[in-house]
């Protein structure tokens, strides 16, 4: 579901608050979205797990940053804690998050806002004007005794409060379009539309206060494959035309090179690969990126033969000591069992990778499937190209 649809109010009057303390800074800020070192728990005592270990992330202006993983490895917890829909017993345990929140009457001038620290009003500010989810739940989200066209309604009424009755009509006919979906539909409960239709609407509403972050987990998991690209194809086309930063969340790394610029692999609650999508899909460095990219067929392009990972995610409770993935890891040495390799970068690349095989290390021999070259006339570019 969208958080707090009903109850959030303009993103401009918070800057004007007295409240909000931090002043607006003058340069625009490359970065809509800033992690650090960024903790999160569930539970306390002997009984806790941390299911977010240190995650450090940044995401820039109109990019699509992609969140991989098996399920249990963290996704979920990070973008609920990020955006403090966080519910007991999860807790934020360190690190922060900041965002640097677009000003009304000056574009170029930013106002960071510390996620971590803000206050619930303060939250309900940003959430829909500046920051909205599509949770994993969304098929369900709709209210099932609410028409679509009051859906539409609630979310420009409260938030736009200056808006027409006849002004609200055409903006939800035009967010419609936007998603591929006749006006007709405005008039349909939930339950007369398909799995793909309420997953557009769920992504008009969250696309309907022009937002410059949308975090969407999971939003295609329950749908065909056919509906699935679909979709892929019009949220590319849509953050093309309105400039908003995305983070996509998905367990199939395959469909995340369709759509991401850059992407995070996470295993048990830590990043254990970052790298642009097109460099992690044809050259990946970490033996669970290569085990992922090997479990999902590609979309689009070149068949790999799928052969899955053995074994399956740790218990959080009982995390193995040293690298996390060296039951399950075909490379795994005498040191992986007893040091947990850091995320570090590769050589004087801006791509980081979290495994013993790539630590310099001149004795150790990294497989060839984890060492190979890009193949530059083959990009994420030119696989959108060719599928058009
Ligand atoms: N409500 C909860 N209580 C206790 N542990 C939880 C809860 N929700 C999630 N977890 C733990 O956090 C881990 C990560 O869950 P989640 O963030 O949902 O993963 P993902 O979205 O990647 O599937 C799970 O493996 C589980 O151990
Ligand atoms: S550190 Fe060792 S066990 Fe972990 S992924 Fe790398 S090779 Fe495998
Ligand atoms: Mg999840």
């Amino acid at each position: 579901m969208i958080a707090d649809p009903l109850k959030t109010q303009s993103a401009a009057k918070m800057t004007e608050s007295p409240q909000h303390s931090v002043a607006p800074v003058s340069a625009r800020h490359d970065f809509v979205l800033e992690v650090n070192n960024f903790s999160v728990d569930y539970g306390v005592g002997e009984d806790m797990v941390r299911a977010v270990n240190d995650v450090t992330l940044k995401l820039r202006r109109s990019q699509v940053l992609g969140i991989a993983g098996e399920s249990g490895s963290g996704k979920s917890t990070l973008v609920y804690a990020m955006t403090r829909l966080l519910r007991a017993p999860g807790v934020i345990s360190s690190g922060d998050v900041k965002l640097n929140l677009t000003n009304e009457g000056d574009p170029e001038e930013v106002t960071p806002l510390s996620l971590v620290d803000a206050s619930e009003r303060e939250l309900r500010n940003i959430r829909w004007s500046h920051v909205s989810i599509v949770l994993q739940s969304a098929l369900n989200a709709l209210n099932p005794v609410l028409r679509v066209s009051r859906e539409f309604n609630e979310v420009l009424k409260t938030h736009r409060k200056g808006m027409t009755r006849s002004q609200r009509h055409d903006r939800s006919v035009e967010l419609l379009k936007m998603v591929g979906l006749n006006e007709d539909r405005l008039a349909r409960f939930p339950h007369e539309l398909s799995g793909g239709q309420r997953q557009r609407i769920m992504i008009a509403l969250a696309l309907a206060l022009d937002p410059e972050l949308v975090i969407m987990d999971e939003p295609t998991t329950a749908l065909d494959v056919v509906t699935q690209r679909e979709i892929i194809n019009e949220l590319n086309d849509l953050r093309s035309r309105y400039g908003f930063a995305m983070i996509f969340i998905t367990h199939d790394l395959s469909l995340l090179v369709e759509l991401a610029d850059e992407i995070v692999v996470m295993y048990a609650g830590a990043i254990v690969e970052r790298a642009g999508a097109s460099e992690l899909y044809q050259a990946p460095r970490h033996p669970y990126t290569l085990g992922l990219l090997n479990s999902f067929p590609p979309l689009h392009g070149e068949r790999r033969e799928l052969a899955g990972i053995p074994g399956s995610p740790p218990d959080l409770a009982e995390l193995p000591e040293g690298c996390s993935f060296a039951p399950r890891c075909p490379f795994a040495m005498q040191r992986c069992r007893h040091e947990a390799p850091p995320l570090t970068n590769i050589g004087d690349s801006d791509r980081s990778v979290a495994c013993w095989l790539h630590s310099g290390d001149p004795s150790v021999r990294v497989p060839v499937e984890l060492s190979r070259e890009m193949n530059p006339s083959r990009t994420r570019v030119t696989a959108l190209k060719e599928r058009t």
